[in-house]
């Protein structure tokens, strides 16, 4: 487990200025757990978990890694602390001169004492090291030979090589293109899984949230803004920053078809109201759309949907426009809100007039949350009867 508590960093830089790159954060993160932080550059993302093995020392404040008090430690005590906690970095960080083989063996190599293993016991421990990550067949190359995801498969490698319980990624897979970035976090992932290890990720690229981390902390100006488990902080993002940071992976609002239409905000006669669906978990399946417009005689029209996951949890968000009466569509969202996981009203669609509501909206009658969902993202029915 690691626990920051109250950590302070002030940076002086030149005579006069100095930077408060951390403030008063406190954070615990249990062993086992993949644990993100995001936040705009400049933030404090580095800074903070360089605090986690020391390379930077708090202000203020205590770090405390499996119930040891790592500000209490001298440099001496340490470097052996940081034996087991493993580092990788977006630039990899390789020896160019050294082969695959030698870059893992490498830390193996820097301990001396008597826990210096036999030069067979490093050979060993390498060849295990690279079946790990699957790069056995890789062993007499050269990092320039390597394409970017092998070379942080090695930089992986090296990184467990102390046997650490903990590792930190800073922007570990940043240099990666998206099907690469995926491989190096399914890896992450097993090492997790087989080794236990408890992993942090700095990341700017929000897939990486989504696929693999339990739990998010989002920095803002040395602040932790934001914290939740990842699937609250894409479904239901509270701060502003939250918000635009996660907007990059999960488009919502309104859909591109009512991005030049009127939307207000108040209710007036005869407008339809344009609604935001969010469906989770087990709720997801369930033909909400055609009960609500049967039970509350409303015209529902499908406007946009997409279907994603966070991990291994399947969400979808769905845009529809209900028709009615004011009474009718407030008994609408009323029940919309028992039955989804989340109702967002974004406006009221102003263009529309009573006499519509009599022909709009067929689609909806033969559709199911669960089929539009189904049809993913670029599925849009429109029923723009106008
Ligand atoms: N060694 C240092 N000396 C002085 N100031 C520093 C030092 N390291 C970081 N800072 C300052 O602390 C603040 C936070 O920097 P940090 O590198 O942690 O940001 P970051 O969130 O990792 O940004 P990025 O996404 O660009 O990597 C910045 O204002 C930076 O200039
Ligand atoms: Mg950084």
């Amino acid at each position: 487990m690691i626990e920051l508590k109250n950590i302070e960093k002030v940076y002086n830089q030149g005579t006069s200025k100095e930077v408060r790159a951390l403030r008063n954060i406190s954070l615990t993160i249990e062993r086992g757990e993949i644990f993100g932080v995001i936040g705009l550059s400049g933030a404090g993302k580095s800074t903070l978990i360089r605090h986690i093995n020391m390379l930077e020392r708090p202000s203020s404040g205590q770090v405390i890694v499996d119930g040891q008090d790592l500000t209490a430690m001298n440099e001496k005590e340490l470097r052996e602390v940081r034996r087991h906690i493993g580092m990788i970095f977006q630039s990899f960080n390789l020896l160019s001169s050294a082969t695959v083989a030698e870059n893992v063996a490498f830390p193996l190599k820097l301990v001396s004492g008597p826990e210096r293993l036999s030069d067979e016991a490093i050979a060993a421990r390498v060849k295990e090291l690279l079946e790990l990550v699957e790069l056995s067949d890789k062993a007499e190359m050269y990092p320039a030979q390597l394409s970017g995801g092998q070379k942080q498969r090695v930089g992986i490698a090296r990184a467990l090589a102390g046997n650490p319980k903990i590792l930190l990624c800073d922007e570990a897979t940043s240099a990666l293109d998206p099907k690469t970035t995926m491989s190096i976090l399914k890896l992450l992932m097993t090492l997790r899984d087989k080794l236990n290890l408890t992993i942090v990720i700095i990341t700017h690229q929000m897939e990486v949230i989504k696929e693999c981390c339990d739990r998010v902390a989002v920095i803002d100006g040395g602040v932790i803004s934001e914290l939740g488990t990842s699937l609250d902080i894409f479904t239901e993002p509270k701060q502003a920053l939250t918000k635009r940071l996660v907007s990059a992976a999960v488009r919502r609002g309104l859909p591109e078809l009512l991005r030049h239409t009127e939307i207000v905000s108040e209710y007036h006669e005869g407008a339809k109201a344009v609604i935001e669906l969010l469906f989770l978990g087990p709720k997801a399946d369930a033909p909400v759309i055609v009960e609500v417009a049967q039970e509350c005689k409303v015209a529902i029209s499908i406007l946009g949907g997409s279907i994603d996951h966070i991990k291994t949890e399947p969400f979808g968000l769905l845009v529809i426009e209900v028709g009615g009466s004011r009474a009718e569509i407030e008994h609408a969202i009323e029940v919309l809100t028992e039955r989804v996981h989340k109702v967002e009203i974004l406006g009221y669609d102003q263009r529309v007039q009573l006499a519509d509501l009599n022909d709009a909206a067929q689609p909806a009658a033969a559709a199911t949350a669960s089929a539009a969902m189904a049809h993913a993202a670029p599925a849009v029915t429109v029923s723009e009867g106008e």
